[in-house]
Parts: C-alpha cells; sequence; structure tokens
C-alpha cells in the first residue's frame, strides 16, 4: 500500500464477530492499518457497537431509506469516499454492490465468505453443504469483482465434515476457526503491500498464486 499506514474501511450488516477480530488486530499491530470508519447497512448491527466501543467512527446507510439500489449504491459510495480509504473490507456485508461502487475499488476490496469457493456462491452455504454430504467445508477471502462471491481468492481455509455436523455446528466451526484467522490474514498481508491482485491475478510478494493461500500459510500471529 502507499503510505505509511493505509486507511482501511469496513462494511457490516450483523454482528461483526470478523470486525471484532480485524479491530484486535489493527488495536495490536498485527494489521498495520487505521481504520477509517465503519458503515452498516443495518442500524441494528452489533458490529456498529462493537466499532464505538473501539473507537472507531461508525454510521449506518440504511438500505430501506433508498427506493433504489441506485440511489442506496449512490449514497453508500458518498460515506465510503467521505472515508477516503485505501482498502475495503466486507465483513458479514449483506447487500450486493453496484457494479460503479466496486469498479472505483476494484484490486482493493475484499469479501470473506463462508464456503470454499467456487463452490456456493450466495446464501446458505451451510446448509448446502449438508444437504449435498460434502466431506469439507470452509471460508474464502476474495477480491470483490462484478460477479457476486465470483472475484480471484486469495486465502481458503477448509476442514473435514462429519456426518453429524450440522449446519449451525459448521456456521460456528468455519466462523471461529477460518473467518477469524484468514481475514485479518489477509488484510494484514494487504496493509503491508505484500498481497496484491492485478488483471485477476493473485500475487503474494510478487509470486503469482497458482491456487489459494491456506491455513498452512498463516503467520503464526494469526493462528
Ligand atoms: C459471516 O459468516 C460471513 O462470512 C457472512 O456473514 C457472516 C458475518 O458474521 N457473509 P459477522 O457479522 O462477522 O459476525
Amino acid at each position: 500500500m502507499a503510505g505509511a499506514r493505509p486507511r482501511l474501511a469496513v462494511l457490516i450488516s450483523g454482528q461483526g464477530r470478523n470486525l471484532q477480530a480485524i479491530l484486535d488486530a489493527v488495536r495490536d499491530g498485527r494489521i498495520a492499518a487505521d481504520i477509517a470508519g465503519v458503515i452498516s447497512n443495518r442500524a441494528e448491527a452489533g458490529g456498529l457497537e462493537r466499532a464505538r466501543d473501539a473507537g472507531v467512527p461508525a454510521v449506518v446507510v440504511p438500505h430501506t431509506a433508498y427506493p433504489t439500489r441506485e440511489a442506496f449504491d449512490a449514497a453508500l459510495a458518498a460515506e465510503l469516499a467521505r472515508l477516503r480509504p485505501d482498502f475495503v473490507a466486507l465483513a458479514g456485508f449483506m447487500r450486493i454492490l453496484g457494479g460503479k461502487l466496486i469498479a472505483r475499488h476494484e484490486g482493493r476490496m475484499l469479501n470473506i465468505h463462508p464456503s470454499l469457493l467456487p463452490k456456493y456462491r450466495g446464501l446458505g452455504t451451510h446448509a448446502q453443504v449438508v444437504a449435498n454430504r460434502d466431506t469439507e467445508h470452509g471460508a474464502s477471502v476474495h477480491y470483490v469483482t462484478g460477479e457476486l462471491d465470483g472475484g480471484p481468492v486469495a486465502i481458503q481455509g477448509r476442514f473435514s465434515v462429519s456426518p453429524q455436523d450440522t449446519a449451525q455446528v459448521l456456521a460456528e466451526r468455519v466462523m471461529n476457526d477460518i473467518e477469524l484467522k484468514i481475514f485479518p490474514q489477509a488484510l494484514a498481508w494487504v496493509a503491508r503491500g505484500e498481497l496484491r491482485c492485478e488483471g485477476g491475478r493473485v500475487r503474494l510478494r510478487g509470486a503469482t498464486l497458482l491456487r489459494p493461500l491456506g491455513l498452512a500459510d498463516l503467520e503464526p500471529e494469526f493462528r
């Protein structure tokens, strides 16, 4: 990233467990960035309180207050622009972003998704893993493109699924064992300028990834 301390904006919709992991990693110096602000599309998102507790500016851009997707997108883009972020984290942000907004942050916006992409884009990933009797599950951090949950994957954490695992059990495991580790790690790499996405290819320290990074690539402080 250019400059000494890059500015990170975080978009949320819910509880904010991923946001908390990011706040913690920034506070203890594992992510070398400043959190410019948190934006939620839902006023009741628990993550807003986590942001305020950490002394980070948090605002709500309620999607329900706008008549069209375009109007919401424009309002969100304006709030985001105000934060002047160098990079953006979608941490459980449950709205589909418009193409213009995505294009403005292309290569500098990352999303956490609870599946082993390209498997199971969209919602209901854990239930699909159970229904299909998959033997593996996990989460992915990917760069955001105009294709929903379809951008280049940077890092993915996986584990074995047992036949008795319920969707609820899987959801907890994906969150605690995978998401809360791989997202802060990916953002730390981006903040250091080590992780980049150019021309649809992800590079770590200049080396193009032939496959997504994995749990074995986590630095000790992110394990
Ligand atoms: C996570 O599972 C994330 O992958 C999904 O929404 C959930 C967000 O949870 N898209 P939280 O708000 O970080 O607690």
